[in-house]
């Protein structure tokens, strides 16, 4: 039985179009002062009507199935992280299935909103460790801006669309995740939500006039939760690996807000540097989050094979998650 599943392959995929700071400055009562120094994000991509989450996720999935080197009859599972799925049923991970041509494949959802990739980063892992999976394919994928009221600046401002997507493969060697956590706190899940739509308040015309479709959320609140969670949940990962901050090359945290990014470095005691921070050109893309930063990371050789890389996260739920991953090289399959 393999002991590790190796991340092989990694790739990132946005829509066409960018929305600046600017252009929201000329649609509502904000500016990009205001956005950069609360927030850090100075633009965010916007899928159009003809981009569905699919797309970006088949996307985002044919590049780390090219990088890997792995064709799609190879893919035994496939995982999509979202929380804005193309529609209520079938599950995206199905219609990536058909846009990739992969012929047979376990194909499932999992919605943990911006936490998502972590949770699917443990589930696939897990998958893989206990031979059920060789070679499984994670997406982590939201248009979050479907969710959006653009007339609510404190909301619309801080959301972008995007996916990213990993291969894990199955290895002897000790490659890929080493120690994880996943937690949830449902008494908050009305800290940030989408009331109408689902079978608890089914759409109807006088919710949708009352804007029950989009998100709201109680952001101060929030951000103090996600310090408190990423910081519980990295330590855990850590002591869990066995491993102490000092070995970790690259911290890649959900890119929420670059305050809570410095707040929780502070907290763990970790400089900037070592802390990867994307978020001005994407700005919150929910579950694509995570793994959009470490495809960049690893196309700007920030990790390197080998190096010890802290994934961590947190989202509504309220959910949150940490992944301690010694980065792979595809040599080193096994
Ligand atoms: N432009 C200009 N002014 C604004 C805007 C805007 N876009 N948005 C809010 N304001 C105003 C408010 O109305 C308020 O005005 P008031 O004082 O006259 O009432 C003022 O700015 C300050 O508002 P605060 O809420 O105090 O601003 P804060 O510094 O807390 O920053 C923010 C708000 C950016 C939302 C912050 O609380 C935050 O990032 N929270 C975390 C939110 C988050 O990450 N959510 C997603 C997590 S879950 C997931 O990722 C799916």
């Amino acid at each position: 039985m393999p002991r590790y599943a190796a991340i092989t392959g990694w790739g990132l995929a946005v829509p066409r179009r960018v929305v600046t700071n600017a252009e929201l400055a000329r649609q509502m009562d904000t500016s990009d002062e205001w956005i950069q120094s609360r927030t850090g994000i100075a633009q965010r991509y916007v899928a159009s009507a003809d981009e569905p989450t699919s797309m970006l996720a088949a996307a985002a999935g044919r590049h780390a199935l090219a990088q890997a080197g792995v064709l799609p009859a190879d893919v035994d599972t496939i995982i999509v992280a979202t929380c804005t799925p193309d529609r209520p049923f079938p599950a995206t991970a199905c219609s990536v299935q058909r846009l990739l041509e992969i012929p047979r494949a376990g194909a499932f959802d999992l919605a943990a909103a911006c936490s998502g990739f972590v949770y699917g980063l443990s589930v696939g892992s897990s998958l893989v460790q206990s031979g059920m999976s060789r070679t499984l394919l994670l997406v982590g994928a939201d248009i979050f801006t479907h969710l959006i009221n653009w007339q609510d600046r404190n909301t619309s401002v801080l959301f972008g669309d995007g996916a990213g997507a990993v291969v894990l493969q199955a290895s002897e060697q000790p490659l890929g995740l080493l120690a994880s956590n996943v937690g949830s706190w449902g008494d908050g899940e009305t800290m940030m939500a989408v009331d109408a739509g689902g079978t608890l308040l089914p759409a109807t015309p006088e919710l949708l006039a009352q804007g029950r479709q989009y998100v709201y959320m109680n952001g101060r609140e929030i951000f103090k939760h996600a310090v408190r969670g990423m910081c519980e949940s990295s330590e855990r990962a850590l002591a869990d690996a066995g491993i102490t901050l000092d070995e970790i090359t690259l911290v890649v945290p959900h890119q929420a807000n670059v305050r809570i990014i410095e707040a929780v470095a502070k907290r763990l005691g970790l400089p900037m540097e070592r802390c990867f921070v994307n978020l001005d050109r994407y700005g919150n893309t929910s579950a694509a989050s995570v793994p959009i930063a470490l495809s960049e990371a690893a196309q700007q050789g920030r990790i390197v094979p080998g190096d010890l890389v802290l994934l961590t996260a947190f989202g509504g739920g309220l959910t949150w998650g940490s992944a301690v991953v010694r980065w792979g090289s595809p040599a080193a399959r096994g």
